[in-house]
């Protein structure tokens, strides 16, 4: 049983406000790739699925004079530092086990290695983060596109209630294993 579902998540307006400005369909389909990379690698499809629909919500705009700076945004960007703290704020004050909290806002934190002094291959990243850098990576476009993807309101709240489905099913055969192990 999960303690918060995608769904939840997804209508806080602090999910609204956050997510959509860093593009929904983006965070969709790189939860979606979360959740099958997750299965495929017997790790945790919740928390992945999760990590990813939350990993670019730290997202600021980087204008200046009304028009986007690519420059300004890639020598001051610190995204995955304040998607980590968004992502983490959310979740408890959802109700999240504290525990899958932090694993998720690590995960945030570390799907990209741009804040870091080093690459991401020099880190032991765990499989879940892992997990969520290479979704992000899967449903990415040249020069950003992929944050400009667009989807409807109702397309996307169907395909998270989908997922949550997904996901209740992909947990469904452990915690039966669980029980008949008692
Ligand atoms: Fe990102
Ligand atoms: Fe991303």
């Amino acid at each position: 049983m999960r303690n918060v579902t995608l769904e939840q998540i997804y209508e806080h307006p602090v999910t609204q406000k956050y997510v959509k400005r860093a593009g929904l369909a983006h965070a969709i389909a790189a939860s979606y790739h979360a959740f099958r990379l997750a299965v495929k690698n017997n790790t945790n499809p919740d928390s992945a699925a999760k990590a990813a629909f939350l990993h670019d919500m730290g997202h600021y705009t980087w204008y200046r004079d009304g028009q986007w700076d690519f420059d300004l945004y890639r020598n001051n960007d610190i995204h995955a530092i304040k998607g980590a703290e968004r992502a983490h704020k959310l979740l408890i004050r959802l109700g999240e086990d504290p525990a899958a909290a932090k694993e998720i806002s690590v995960a945030v934190l570390l799907h990209t290695d741009s804040f870091l002094p080093v690459d991401h291959d020099q880190l032991q990243l765990s499989t879940l983060q892992q997990i969520v850098a290479k979704a992000d990576e899967l449903d990415e476009e040249p020069e950003g596109k992929h944050h400009y993807r667009w989807i409807s309101e109702r397309r996307a709240h169907r395909q998270i209630v989908e997922l949550d489905q997904l996901i209740d099913k992909a947990l469904k055969p452990s915690a039966e294993k669980q029980t008949s192990d008692i």
